[in-house]
């Protein structure tokens, strides 16, 4: 009975600790909130969105689309957080590292890192963060802002890590927004990132499959809520799913190179849930910007970031850098 006692009042010392180790990371604002909303579990401090670089529409459509996915199921999030972080290091993320997560949507690589990281700030300005505040009711080093890239409201050179991935391609000026992002960053810091690709890589007709498609995401983008989401399951069930089920059935048979050309090969071993998400994410999304491994490795220069790691693995193009200037 005793002993009993002795170990839980020992696992409650540790949680405790832990508790306030992640806490005492927390940096103050450098921006008064104009509001503090009451989320279902955790407080989400709303500052004002500036005007300039930020599209109002593409918020709005992420703010419908996560609170329409946000399920994601263990695994998915598991399998898929292997892929996106290939290239960060225990130096990069440890228990001593404070981070942030700009347009954090779900808060879905949030969660990811949480067991890795001390402590981390979940920033997005849209209805999204309602849905980050679920998935991560539980994580105690992780506090909730409603912000932008413009005014992300920190000091500078106040974060060890920082990331923002498949966000930055849906702003304006994607170049301003990632030197936004590292200007928060400790010299000697890493910012992370994920930009869509502009598939240098593939051939004529391939870019005019997606010349096609992006067409179709102009008008589809337009919808109202209901009828994008509607057109976006089609577009997974008729387009999407034919295409993986080629890729996997290439698979089966050991022609993985076939397998591999095959587009949205991505997708091959996912869920149909990443898959219906990502369909709206793809179609429902009004601005969207495409670089190449050049480019990005460009505008992370250009942002202050050395030592630049692109991934040679999908999705692309995800890559890492340390601030040095
Ligand atoms: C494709 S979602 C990515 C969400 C999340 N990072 C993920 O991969 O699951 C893009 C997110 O960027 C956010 N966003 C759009 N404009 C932004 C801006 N100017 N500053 C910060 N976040 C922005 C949206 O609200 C949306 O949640």
């Amino acid at each position: 009975m005793l002993k009993h006692t002795i170990n839980q009042l020992q696992a409650m010392n540790f949680y405790f600790l832990c508790t306030y180790k992640a806490l005492s990371m927390q940096r103050p604002f450098n921006i008064s909130p104009r509001n503090t909303l009451k989320g279902r579990h955790k407080e989400i401090y709303e500052f004002e969105l500036p005007d300039h670089n930020i599209d109002d529409k593409v918020v709005q459509s992420f703010g419908e689309e996560w609170s329409k996915f946000h399920q994601f199921s263990q695994e998915d999030i598991d399998q898929l957080g292997e892929m996106y972080f290939d290239i960060i290091t225990d130096e990069m993320v440890n228990e001593r590292t404070y981070g942030f997560d700009l347009g954090c949507g779900t808060g879905r690589w949030t969660k990811v890192l949480t067991s890795r990281i001390g402590f981390m700030e979940a920033i997005d300005p849209s209805d999204a963060i309602y849905t980050a505040d679920e998935l991560l009711k539980n994580d105690d080093n992780v506090r909730l802002s409603r912000a932008s890239s413009d005014r992300i409201p920190f000091d500078d050179e106040t974060f060890d890590f920082g990331m923002s991935i498949g966000v930055l391609h849906h702003i304006p000026d994607t170049q301003k927004a990632m030197r936004n992002c590292v200007e928060k960053v400790k010299k000697g810091g890493y910012f992370y990132t994920y930009l869509y690709y502009n598939f240098e890589d593939r051939g004529f007709l391939f870019k005019t499959l997606f010349g096609i498609v992006d067409g179709v995401r102009q008008v589809v983008s337009s919808l109202s809520p209901r009828l994008k989401k509607f057109i976006c399951d089609i577009i997974a069930i008729v387009i999407y799913m034919p295409l993986v089920l080629l890729a996997r059935l290439f698979n089966k048979v050991g022609m993985d190179s076939i397998a591999k050309r095959i587009p949205l090969y991505f997708y091959h071993d996912q869920s149909f849930y990443i898959i219906r998400n990502d369909a709206l994410d793809r179609f429902g999304t009004a601005l969207e910007q495409r670089f190449s491994k050049q480019e990005v490795i460009t505008m992370m220069k250009h942002a202050g970031l050395d030592d630049i790691v692109v991934s040679d693995g999908a999705p692309y193009w995800h890559a890492v850098g340390k601030r040095v200037r």
